[in-house]
């Protein structure tokens, strides 16, 4: 059984998650409306993957038999002045993310809690990954800057990305 603490805590999570999904919807969005499909695809995709972290500790409270009890979301921001500008608040929303695994990760320790540890080590080593794609992508808009040949380059790259479901386990 989960303890109330650690409860608590990921029905929080759920809502951090939850919010980066909203957040980048947003962004979604803001791409759509000036004319950067590659960017708005990759953005969507990042959406979905939000959703499935969400679900990963919904499921995770309910099988040990806890409560999920999902909080009210803070409204995100819907406007940016530029494609760089969006990809660094992505980056600075995901070192975001990672506090919060961190502080997560820290309750598990001190519960001895070795099921949740289990679940919030793929999580550290995601958040890896979500602080190092959107980083990357960042620093590729400094590079480009103002120029639009280069913006829609990059635009075309992104729009590679897909969302995959995550095979569940055996
Ligand atoms: Fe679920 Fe991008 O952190």
């Amino acid at each position: 059984m989960i303890s109330q603490k650690m409860r608590d805590a990921m029905n929080e999570q759920i809502k951090y998650e939850l919010e980066s999904a909203y957040l980048y919807l947003s962004m979604m969005a803001w791409f759509k409306a000036n004319n950067l499909d590659g960017m708005a695809t990759w953005m969507q995709a990042q959406s979905q993957e939000e959703v499935m972290h969400a679900m990963k500790f919904f499921h995770h409270i309910i099988d040990r038999d806890g409560k999920v009890e999902l909080l009210p979301m803070g409204i995100k921001k819907t406007e940016w002045s530029s494609a760089a500008e969006a990809f660094q608040d992505a980056y600075e929303h995901e070192q975001f993310v990672t506090s919060r695994i961190n502080e997560l990760t820290k309750i598990a320790y001190d519960e001895n809690d070795h099921a949740a540890k289990t679940l919030l080590q793929w999580f550290i080593d995601e958040q890896v990954e979500e602080e190092a794609s959107t980083a990357k992508v960042a620093k590729d808009m400094e590079i480009v800057g103002k120029d639009g040949t280069g913006l829609l380059m990059l635009d075309r790259e992104l729009g590679a990305r897909m969302f995959t479901l995550p095979t569940p386990p055996a």
